[in-house]
């Protein structure tokens, strides 16, 4: 009798295990190898505590740097992986991402403020975080601090010596006028998937859009998916098909970080194509009226799919460098700013309009 209670005992204990494995595994994607939640634990202790002073202070002088924080992360990551490419500056004859199309509208500020970040982190902390990581933070404390989901994000990204071409920051990042055929098969480039695009989408709950991102629903005549109030307000916005003014990415709530974006798609008031035939397409359709119906569902999906995107092609161990200033590669890097892996796209692809 006393061997069945054990044996039960044990059985129990271990299925708990198994339990509590699963329910991890979908709170936080498998980590990469290389990456770590406590990566600076001894080498710089107080890293996210200075990022989240600064932000805080910085947030409440200008709350729309928030969104191009967060925005900085996603362009950083979907080119050429996480490792802070976007934010090296080029030169007339090797333009770096920066000047790609879809970079041209990432915030001044957003970069400023990296570097700005890595100035204090180095003063603190020697130079032993990288940009990358910096950008990663900062990201999760623009979701956290706007009234967002604060998660943990792993550590240990380093920084790369070099840029992606026009070609490969066109082909990777998705233009807003795309219907979600189009933006499935631009995430599938990333291993991401369709549950990762509507929670990601999810990001447009902050920031604002220039009229020539969603001119294309105003411009002959109104897009039908569109409703015709949430019409006639941006045709005041944008009088003409060149127009450069901007509006709020999410009409409710501008500056929170809440799951009112998905509440707009539903209402037809998604600003752009991108956004919008999420509610008209059956793939992605339950999913927007999931996260319109459960804010906390939101908040974990949107969590798991940045971890899984700050994750992308990283740089780890010895790879790449720390770079001592943001914007450039270290002195004495050997090298081409231009990637190799870059030069076979270019060599390939045709650059389309964004
Ligand atoms: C799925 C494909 C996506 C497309 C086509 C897209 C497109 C755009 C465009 C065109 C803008 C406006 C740029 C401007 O005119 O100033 C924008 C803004 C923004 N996007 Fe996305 N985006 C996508 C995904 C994401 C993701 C994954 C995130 C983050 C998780 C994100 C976060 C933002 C934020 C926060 C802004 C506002 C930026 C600001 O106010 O400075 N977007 N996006």
């Amino acid at each position: 009798m006393a061997a069945i209670k054990t044996l039960l005992l044990i059985f129990s204990f271990s299925s708990l295990l198994i339990l509590s494995s699963v329910c991890e595994a979908q709170t936080a994607p498998p980590l990469v190898k290389g990456l770590n939640y406590t990566f600076y634990k001894t080498t710089c202790p107080n890293l996210e505590s200075i990022i989240t002073k600064q932000l805080k202070s910085a947030f409440s002088k200008n709350p729309g740097l928030a969104a191009g924080l967060l925005r900085l992360h996603f362009h950083d990551c979907f080119v050429q992986g996480c490792d802070g490419s976007v934010l090296l500056d080029g030169s007339t004859s090797k333009p770096s991402e920066k000047a790609a199309l879809p970079n041209l509208t990432l915030r001044p500020a957003a970069f400023a403020m990296i570097n700005t970040l890595r100035d204090l982190i180095e003063k603190a902390c020697g130079r032993v975080v990288s940009c990358a990581d910096i950008t990663t933070l900062a990201a999760r404390d623009a979701v956290a601090l706007s009234g967002g989901p604060n998660y943990s994000v792993p550590l240990g990204r380093r920084d790369s010596a070099t840029f992606a071409t026009n070609a490969t920051a066109i082909r990777f990042l998705p233009r807003p006028q795309s219907d979600v055929t189009t933006l499935l098969s631009a995430l599938k480039l990333n291993n991401l998937d369709v549950n990762d695009l509507v929670a990601l989408s999810g990001g447009h709950t902050i920031g604002i859009g220039h009229c020539a991102a969603f001119s294309n629903r105003l411009f002959p005549s109104r897009d039908h998916t569109m409703d015709p109030t949430f019409f006639k307000n941006l045709r005041l916005t944008c009088p003409t098909n060149t127009t450069d003014n901007t509006t709020n990415l999410d009409v409710r709530t501008p500056n929170t970080f809440d799951n009112k974006y998905y509440v707009d798609l539903v209402h037809r008031q998604g600003l752009f194509t991108s956004d919008q035939d999420m509610f008209s397409d059956s793939r992605t359709k339950p999913i927007v009226k999931r996260f319109k119906n459960n804010q906390s569902l939101f908040f974990e999906k949107f969590a798991f799919s940045m971890v899984k995107m700050g994750m992308l092609k990283v740089l780890t161990g010895t790879s790449g460098q720390i770079r001592a200033n943001c914007s450039a590669k270290n002195p004495g890097t050997v090298g081409d700013a231009w990637s190799v892996v870059d030069l076979e796209v270019e060599s390939g692809g045709a650059a389309a309009a964004y």
